[in-house]
């Protein structure tokens, strides 16, 4: 197999560290807290290497350490140079970092380029007209003046609808202007277009760099370009959302800072086609090594709901569209790009609640959901905390929630015709803070997080499930991913080439993943009931390796038990 290299602009045989990883996605905030305050930390995740290390974890990517007034848990930057409180200083980062590379461990943060707070300085500057480097800083946000109708009140710009549910325009008295958040209105957009700007912001990616970081993950990567025109529209993501100019400045950042560094890059956009697949993530191109994509993410929303709309709405589980997702990014970067594979991060539900079962098949579906996403070729990124089957949250209150996005969202809810109920259980189905809560270390205070009250609570199922009771028992989720990782090691399975089984099938999750020295065939039933297989295959010489429920020699026809799934192998 050939990999382009960009520091010597050629393909070469060589494979480059990333493509072998295991990369773990660290919520810092909810990680392990070693002070005791109730937030996570990077004491309490340096404590834990050992821990990922023993896994099979190889890469770690760190959820946001900036400063921050943590509207949106530090997707709110207020001073790039600078490390949050809440999480440590920089001495405790360097140490992390060399501590992570002492164990063969790489390092990827998150770097957020599309908006800062509205507490960073620029902004401070660019609102106040009597700042003194208010006319420096004025353009590296986007501003319009307000309209009027025709009884003379003012009007917002344009209609469009934020990611986080209200406007996308927040009115400044002192310069008698909106600016644009596209997110909420403690994050104000950055102006791409401004030269001084992107300029200050490759700084802070080289600064991080020389304190020796191997990758970044991009954040919101494809909302950095505008419409200038601000023309209406409802919601109007297609003015702010993937427009062609964005990929400029994506290739300048990554010829001018990722591929000088030699730096790692993943980006995050959705909706992407093959030939922008290949412009963020093609062995050629210099945007992203690879690209955290939502294709698979949403596949149970009920479109007839107007009243908890969009992601919110939960339907049933399109399993032909979840394996027509990965199909389909496979085949579009095939031999062109490098596939990343994820269930689940920070912002979606927890997988195993979202498309298993956490109340009668804990085990049984979160098995079956590992070894459907880690027999695949690509690199994975897993989520903390998804090794043990956690769920998502129980809470009771609308003020046990954290997200800012809960708050304007419930509203919403509310004026479409929610009851409180409709509203609370929406948030416990589909809310990002069903990711966010602290990990379940053991069964004793706080689930081990911390000895004092953590920031968001624990969920109340940690006594039964946690690591502690996991790690001790061979046949435990845990013990399922660790085995996978250790087996995707040894069979070279990040290499292999994808090929589904009865793809519009829509209760069934079968493949095969064809390495250089054996074939892997994944038979699985994703849904609670019996269902029937059909496998159209030369089924000779397979054998079993993994099941959730109990080995079983492999037949054209196999009744499979709810979310029954098995792992074979075949030498070549
Ligand atoms: C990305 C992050 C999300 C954050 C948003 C704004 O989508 O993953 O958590 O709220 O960007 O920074
Ligand atoms: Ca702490």
């Amino acid at each position: 197999m050939y990999f382009f290299n960009r520091n010597k602009g050629e393909c070469v045989m060589e494979k480059k560290w990333w493509q072998d990883a295991i990369i773990y996605q660290i919520y810092l905030r909810s990680f392990k807290d070693s002070n005791n305050d109730g937030i996570g930390d990077f004491n309490g995740l340096i404590s834990k290497l050992d821990y990922l290390n023993d896994l099979g974890v190889n890469a770690i990517w760190v959820s946001p350490h900036y400063q921050s007034p943590m509207d949106d848990n530090g997707y709110d930057v207020s001073n790039y140079y600078k490390v949050s409180k809440d999480y440590g200083n920089i001495d405790n980062v360097v140490d992390f970092i060399e501590k992570a590379h002492a164990r063969d461990m790489k390092v990827i943060f998150d770097l957020v380029l599309n908006h800062t707070s509205d507490e960073h300085e620029w902004f401070e500057a660019a609102k106040d007209p009597s700042h003194p480097d208010h006319l420096k800083y004025h353009d590296y946000y986007i501003w319009q003046k307000p309209k009027y109708d025709n009884e003379g009140n003012k009007k917002m710009p344009t209609n469009w609808r934020s990611w986080f549910g209200g406007p996308v325009w927040e009115y400044n008295e002192k310069t008698d202007e909106y600016y644009l958040h596209i997110f909420s209105k403690k994050m104000p957009d950055l102006n791409w277009r401004n030269e001084n700007m992107k300029n200050d912001l490759k700084a802070v990616a080289k600064w991080w760099i020389d304190k020796g970081v191997d990758g970044f993950r991009v954040d919101a990567s494809n909302h950095l370009e505008k419409n200038w025109d601000f023309p209406d529209a409802h919601p109007g993501y297609e003015h702010f959302s993937s427009l062609p100019k964005h990929h400029e400045y994506l290739e300048e950042f990554g010829v001018e800072i990722f591929g000088p560094n030699d730096i790692m890059a993943m980006g995050e956009a959705g909706g992407a086609t093959k030939e922008e697949a290949i412009k963020y993530c093609g062995y050629e191109n210099n945007e992203f090594d690879m690209l955290i994509h939502f294709g698979h993410c949403w596949a149970d929303c009920d479109d007839s709901n107007h009243i908890t709309p969009g992601k919110w709405s939960k339907g049933k589980i399109d399993v032909k569209s979840i394996k027509n997702s990965f199909n389909k990014w496979f085949k579009m970067l095939n031999g062109e790009g490098w596939n990343l594979i994820y269930w689940h991060n920070h912002d979606h539900p927890r997988i195993l609640s979202h498309y298993g079962n956490d109340s009668v098949y804990h085990n049984e579906s979160g098995k079956m959901l590992a070894y459907i996403l880690y027999m695949m070729p690509g690199t994975p990124i897993v989520y903390q905390g998804e090794e043990i089957g956690m769920t998502n949250v129980d809470y009771e209150n609308l003020t046990d929630f954290r997200d800012v996005e809960v708050y304007t969202e419930y509203d919403n809810f509310l004026s479409f015709g929610a009851t409180h109920e409709v509203a609370m259980q929406t948030l416990r189905d589909r809310s990002r803070d069903n990711a966010r809560s602290p990990f379940q270390w053991d069964s004793s205070i706080n689930a081990g997080f911390s000895s004092t009250t953590p920031w968001m609570n624990v969920n109340r199922n940690f006594s039964a499930i946690n690591l502690e009771k996991q790690i001790k028992d061979e046949t435990s989720i845990y013990s399922t991913y660790k085995s996978l990782f250790k087996l995707r090691k040894e069979e070279n399975i990040s290499d292999g080439i994808l090929e589904f089984i009865d793809i519009e099938n829509d209760s069934s999750f079968i493949y095969t993943n064809e390495t250089k020295t054996a074939i892997f065939l994944v038979v699985s039933n994703f849904t609670t009931h019996k269902i029937m297989t059909n496998l159209d295959i030369d089924i000779n010489g397979y054998e079993n390796i993994y099941n959730n429920y109990t080995n079983r020699e492999l037949n054209k026809e196999m009744k499979l038990l709810p979310y029954e799934a098995l792992v074979y192998k075949k030498k070549k």
